[in-house]
């Protein structure tokens, strides 16, 4: 093999190679004397780069989920690897440098810091991880259609102005993966369009792998693979983009 067709392979393999694999999570919580299973053998994988929507019912476990894959709770049991390191073993000082300098994050209520200034937040990431960079910070400022607004606080700012500053943040330091959870819950339509939009050229530039949680069968359309959560389990993993609509309508029904 040539230098260069072994370097070849070795990018595509690392593109096809799973980024996360999550094996066998299970989450209860105790409510009095009950036991309630909010997550149940849950096992899934998200390559580099994908674009992985998890949709379902309310109650049935998203939010959960998608807080033990961004290591922001603890599993009762199972496994999660983020690019070949198990983070069930890892401390909690080496998780908050995994989740500063490889994860981002999109809330559906901001999760802002309300005394840093727009700009101050999207460069925080950055910072925390000791690489200011900015230019970076002014590209996204730019990108996210903010210059007006930079030296505000949250405050001030409308709703989508604060996501569109949440998802500048999330994506400033170019993580392997981004975590959204209903990023568009609380914003009208427009404004919806507006972030979902940036989210998705955003992640295009940075080659981030994006997984979302959401009711939005459009943008479901456009992801890569839809997960359907029921009571705590994956119903469906392998939707194709033909089958989504007919999801979509399902999650209504289920
Ligand atoms: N700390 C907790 N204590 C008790 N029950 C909990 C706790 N966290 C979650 N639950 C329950 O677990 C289930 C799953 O919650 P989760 O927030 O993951 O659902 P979801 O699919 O994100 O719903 P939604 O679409 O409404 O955001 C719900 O029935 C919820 O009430
Ligand atoms: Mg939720």
């Amino acid at each position: 093999m040539t230098p260069q067709a072994s370097m070849l392979s070795t990018t595509d393999n690392q593109k096809n190679a799973p980024l996360l694999i999550a094996k066998q999570l299970n989450k209860s919580v105790r409510l009095g004397e009950r036991r309630l299973d909010i997550i149940k053998n849950v096992s899934l994988s998200v390559l580099a780069g994908e674009f992985v929507i998890i949709m379902g019912k309310s109650g049935s476990g998203k939010s959960t989920l998608l807080g033990l894959l961004a290591a922001l709770d603890y599993p009762d049991s199972g496994s999660i690897e983020l690019d070949g390191k198990l983070l069930n073993t890892l401390s909690e000082e080496e998780l908050a440098k995994i989740r500063q300098s490889e994860m981002g994050f999109v809330f559906q209520s901001f999760h802002l810091l309300p005394t840093l200034t727009v700009s101050e937040n999207i460069a925080f990431p950055l910072d925390i991880a000791k690489a200011p960079d900015a230019d970076r910070v002014q590209e996204l400022i730019t990108a996210v259609n903010l210059n007006h607004r930079k030296d505000n606080l949250p405050s001030q700012l409308s709703g989508g102005e604060q996501q569109r500053t949440a998802v500048a943040r999330a994506l400033v330091a170019r993580p392997k993966i981004v975590f959204a959870d209903e990023p568009t819950g609380n914003l009208d339509e427009e404004n919806a369009k507006q972030v979902l939009n940036l989210l998705l050229d955003l992640r295009k530039d940075s080659g981030s792998a994006l997984v979302v949680v959401t009711h939005d069968s459009a943008l479901a359309k456009l992801a890569d693979r839809v997960i359907i959560m029921k009571d705590g389990s994956i119903e469906d993993s392998s939707l194709q983009n033909s089958q989504i609509a007919n999801a979509a309508k399902r999650e209504v029904e289920i």
